[in-house]
């Protein structure tokens, strides 16, 4: 099957460039003059448009199985796809929880049955219980470990206590003390993983919540409750572990200049941490909260403008080398709730590619930054390159071509998540993906699927990666 892309500019690491754009079986075989005569046996013509890697959304909360009441993996997978998405890291929090080689396997043929989109397999870390899963889930191809620091975890189903009055105290797994946190870390590094990190600390938690000294009713008190400096304390400790032990660190929804000062600091350095932030954090702020309400409501807290310029400046300068949705959703009668008792999380993994190209149309970020963010560094990051997240002969045929001249608006009722409710919503985005590729496939058009579930799993290599580097 050959695939001809003609009169499109592709965005590629060297740059724009006007050409067009041959796929076989699967895969990019030529970047070629634009006109050049070629057999091929579909050709999709990208005048006037753009041609991205595929993007890479590397923080998916799918909730499959378990939790398959507030989204499955073929709603969260579809949702993607249409919105230019063509692979996901799907994180460990369902239930059972990834938290070993044999629940990651399980997860892994569960999945191939219901992805839309090719995916990789995050593994959970919880300190002690779990160390000795840590090489295995790597083993098995994991892009990275998750530790949700500062959570309260459920002791039997390990699901996430998002406040705590919500469960007794007995049932309360509560994060590993930073000794085992630490070893954690070693063994990390013993495999050559890659450890990332929800980062807030809870003791800066529970003592700012005790300050605020009544429950939260207001934005600001969610603000005040869970400040920036919960965010700073945990990656500077991070950094001080990734510094004793060798382990790369990734700091996941990165929300504040605090802790965006934190990870500069690391990196200025030399230590290996990193950092991702969202496309919630890079465009809404605490002036939004009238108009969109609680549905805002997530962890860390979305802040005020002054995070969100540091944000964007942090994602220009390479202190952040990836966006991903966090895509996290509840029940539209959960996100209606109060805004004390309601769990944190948004849907977003659909609006997450035309999000980020209407802030690119906005003058927000260039095309080139946003191909890395959104893919080749993703992909770098989590083992996945250059099999994907870029645009050059031999990766895989995954793309996203966008028509920056279309407008849309983001509508709930249009939505594909089982729980339609975006903080988007009402929203209208410059630009628009009006067609998805995956692995030389046209798979979307105009939001529509035209060809039948293909998403296969894809498996990270980290350790070959880090020999690489030794040797070379
Ligand atoms: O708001 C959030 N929701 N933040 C997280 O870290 C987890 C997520 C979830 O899984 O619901
Ligand atoms: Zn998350």
């Amino acid at each position: 099957m050959r695939l001809l892309v003609t009169n499109g500019e592709l965005i590629t690491p060297s740059g724009p460039l006007r050409a067009d754009l041959l796929c076989a079986d699967g895969v990019i075989t030529g970047v070629l003059d634009t006109g050049t005569r070629v057999d091929a046996d579909e050709r999709y013509d990208a005048a006037g448009k753009l041609v991205f890697p595929g993007f890479i959304d590397p923080h998916v909360h799918s909730r499959d199985p378990g939790l398959s009441h507030k989204e499955d993996f073929d709603h969260s997978t579809r949702g993607a796809l249409t919105g230019g998405v063509t692979t996901v890291l799907e994180m460990p929090n369902a239930v059972p929880p990834v938290d070993s080689a044999e629940v990651f396997e399980q997860r892994r043929a569960q999945h191939e049955r219901s992805a839309w989109t090719d995916f990789g397999l995050w593994g959970l870390a919880l300190g002690e219980p779990n160390l000795d899963q840590i090489g295995p889930m790597f083993a098995a191809g994991a892009v990275g470990v998750k530790l949700f620091w500062g959570y309260a975890l459920h002791r039997e189903t390990r699901v996430l206590v998002y406040n705590l009055g919500d469960e007794s105290p007995d049932k309360l797994l509560m994060p590993p003390p930073n000794g085992q946190v630490l070893r954690l870390f070693a063994e990390v590094a013993r495999h050559g993983g890659l450890l990332a990190a929800h980062c807030e600390d809870k003791d800066v938690l529970a003592t700012s919540q005790e300050l605020l000294g009544h429950p939260i009713e207001s934005y600001q008190d969610l603000l005040d409750a869970r400040p920036a400096a919960a965010e700073a304390t945990t990656i500077s400790i991070a950094t001080e572990f990734a510094k004793a032990t060798g382990c790369r660190f990734h700091v996941v929804h990165l929300a504040s200049a605090a802790g965006l000062d934190a990870v500069r600091w690391a990196r200025r350095r030399g230590v290996a941490v990193s950092a991702e932030t969202c496309p919630q954090y890079l465009t809404l702020t605490d002036r939004d909260y009238p108009r969109v309400g609680p549905v805002m409501k997530v962890y860390p807290p979305i802040r005020g403008q002054a995070d969100q310029d540091a944000l964007w400046e942090g994602l220009a300068e390479d202190s952040i080398v990836s966006v991903g949705s966090d895509h996290a959703p509840h029940t539209v009668e959960e996100k209606s709730r109060g805004f004390a008792t309601q769990p944190a999380g948004a849907v977003g993994c659909e609006t997450f590619g035309p999000v980020l190209i209407d802030a690119m149309l906005r003058g927000k970020i260039t095309p080139a930054r946003l191909a890395e963010v959104a893919a080749t560094a993703t992909a770098e990051l989590y083992g996945l390159y250059p099999g994907k997240g870029v645009i050059r002969p031999g990766s895989d045929a995954d793309l996203v071509i966008v028509d920056p001249e279309a407008r849309r608006t983001v509508r709930n009722e249009e939505l594909i998540a089982k729980q339609p409710v975006s903080p988007w919503h009402g929203v209208e985005l410059r630009g628009a993906p009006v067609a998805t590729v995956l692995r030389g496939e046209v798979v979307v058009r105009d939001r529509q699927i035209v060809a039948p579930r293909r998403g296969r799993f894809v498996r990270a290599e980290h350790a070959a990666r880090s020999t690489a580097s030794a040797q070379g």
